[in-house]
This record gives structure tokens, sequence and C-alpha cells, in this order.
């Protein structure tokens, strides 16, 4: 079933087109994942699909209403993480989330098991009668995405969750993410962290200036769209110096570097070239025990994206 789907979304302020003819389709249960630079057109789109803005043009549909129409329709399936939440900083924990129990019409007789299952999975209950405003960056983010999912919403918005977190806290923020994304609901994530987007997301969409670069998931970008592989080659240890000698005179090969005392791992291979480098390799003495071609990574994928994309306004 598909859960958003858009066409020619376009959205303009004044001269500058934020959203500039957009079309994709997010399935249910899918962790969708939306990035780009700053300014690429993120938080615009989210906006367009929350209601809070009108397309320019195009069209838009969650679960086949429409945003902008339909929004108190929509509202009970759909949870939202701003870019920059605002919590009441003067009420505890507990209240911020009552309050939005009740805005959500969760109904009265659950509000309290509900918020506090909400606290003890967000590792909140301790300071449940805290005043937000006490709490550090992480613990305010935490309560924010509980806030979120008060109502068990279908679909999720997750406006750069986890930026301006230190590691360990973006590192519980995705395990609360695809705790819930395991329970088969849909999540719409904007970021500009690739490893975020390649460790919780199903399929990409990569943008730029308002437009779509690609769309796929992440193992269909990298095989379409980066230039070359990274691989790994195992020899005994003894010749392990030779390898390295004889792959760092290799033209195209670059970032050779060693593993350990019987890896190496570098950049620049195609699939076309690797016969050529492991004879080469052979014929040189090096005795090889294992060669592994290793999967672009989206990073690898995102900067050949737009490398390319630049070339072609160039052209
Ligand atoms: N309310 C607004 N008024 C005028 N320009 C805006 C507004 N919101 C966003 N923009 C512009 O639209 C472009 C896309 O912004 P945004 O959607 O916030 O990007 P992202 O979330 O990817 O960083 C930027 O050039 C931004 O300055
Ligand atoms: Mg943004």
């Amino acid at each position: 079933m598909t859960v958003i789907s858009t066409q020619d979304l376009v959205r303009r302020f004044g001269d500058v087109v934020a959203v500039n003819g957009l079309t994709f389709d997010v399935e249910r249960g899918e962790v969708f994942g939306f990035l780009g630079h700053n300014g690429a057109g993120k938080t615009t789109t989210v906006r367009l699909l929350n209601g809070v803005l009108s397309p320019t043009s195009g069209t838009m549909r969650l679960f086949d209403l429409d945003p902008v129409e339909d929004g108190p329709a929509l509202r009970r399936r759909v949870g939202v993480l701003t870019e920059s939440p605002s919590l009441d900083e003067r009420l505890t924990a507990r209240e911020n989330l009552k309050i939005y129990a009740e805005l959500y019409d969760v109904p009265a007789a659950d509000v309290s098991a509900r918020v506090d299952e909400l606290l003890g999975q967000f590792d909140l209950s301790e300071r449940a009668d805290s005043r937000a405003g006490e709490f550090s960056k992480g613990m305010k983010q935490r309560l924010a995405l509980a806030r979120a999912l008060i109502h068990r919403p279908e679909l999720l918005f997750l406006d750069e969750p986890t930026s301006g977190l230190d590691p360990m806290i973006a590192h519980q923020v995705h395990e609360l993410i695809a705790g819930y994304a395991a329970e088969g609901r849909t999540v719409f994530m904007c970021t500009h962290n690739l490893y975020e987007a390649q460790r919780l997301c199903d399929r990409v969409a990569v943008l730029e200036h308002g437009h779509l670069l690609a769309q796929g998931t992440p193992h269909e970008l990298a095989s379409r769209y980066a230039r070359s592989q990274r691989l790994e080659i195992e020899a005994t240890p003894a010749t392990l110096p030779l390898a390295l000698k004889t792959l760092n005179k290799m033209s195209g090969i670059e970032d050779v570097e060693a593993q350990n005392h019987s890896v190496i791992s570098c950049s620049g291979a195609t699939q076309e070239t690797i016969p050529d480098i492991v004879a080469l390799l052979v014929a040189g003495g090096v005795r090889i025990v294992r060669v592994t071609p290793l999967e672009a990574s989206l990073e690898d994928v995102y900067f050949a994206l737009h490398e390319h994309a630049a070339k072609g306004a160039q052209s």
C-alpha cells in the first residue's frame, strides 16, 4: 500500500524554488530517507506533506487523502518530529506528554498507561516529573520523539532527528527509530547524515536544490552510481609488503591501506579491472588468499551523484 505519493510537487517562496517538481512514492512499512545538503528542500517537503504549507503546483496524497484539506483525519494517523521541536519547558516530561495525548485524542482512560510506557521506552522514567527546561539536549530530543509517538501513528516524519546530538545519544535515537519501524510502521526521515541513512533506510531519495537526483535502495544506488568499488585483498603476510608496493604503483588505484598483517584495502577498482589487478599482483609474486569487492557506501553514492549533477550543470 502506498502511504505517501507526490506528483510534480512544487513550492516557491518568492523567487526561491524550494521544492522543484518532486515525484516519489513511499510504501507502507518502509523507512524512507530524504537526503540532501542544507537548503535542499527537505523541511519544505515535510511541511507540505503535513499540510502546514500549500504547494505552488503539483499533487500530494497521504493515505490517499489531501494533507491540506483532510488535516483532521490525517492528524490521528501521522506523527511529526519537526526540525527544532519546542517542548513546554515549564512543564514536566510527563505533563508534556499528557498535553499531546489530549491534543491527539488518546482516550482519557489510556493516557496514563501510554505516557508511562513511553517514558520507560525512552529512558525518561526517573526524570518524569522534572521540568523539560532542566533536561539535556539528548533528553529533550528523546522526549520530543516520545511525544510524536503518543498516538501510535502509522506514519512518522522525522526531520533531522539526530542533528546536534552526541554519538551515544544519536545511537540511542537510531535504536528507537529502528524499533518503531520494526512494528511495520512507515517512517519518512530527512537527514544529511549518510551513516544514519545507510543504517536505517530501506530506500532513499537524494535531493539537491529541490530536485531529486536519484531514488532507490542503497544497494541499487550503489550499483548504479558509485564509480568504483573498494576492494579488500588478503595475501600471505610474507608477500603483503610486495602487494602494497605493487598496488601503490597501479594507475587508477587509490587509498591503498594495510588493514592488518595480511589484509589490504584500496579503492578505484571496477568490475572490469579486478581481474587485471589480480593478474598483476600474482605476476609480481604476491600470494593471494582472498579478493573481496566491498559494496560502495551511501557516502560514495552521494558524492558521485552530486559530482555527476555538477558536471551535467556545466555542460
Ligand atoms: N518560509 C520560507 N520563506 C522563504 N524561503 C524559505 C522558507 N522556507 C524555506 N525557504 C528556502 O527554501 C529552500 C529550502 O529550504 P529547506 O526546505 O529548509 O531546506 P532543508 O530542510 O533541506 O535544509 C532554502 O533556500 C530556504 O531558504
Ligand atoms: Mg531542514
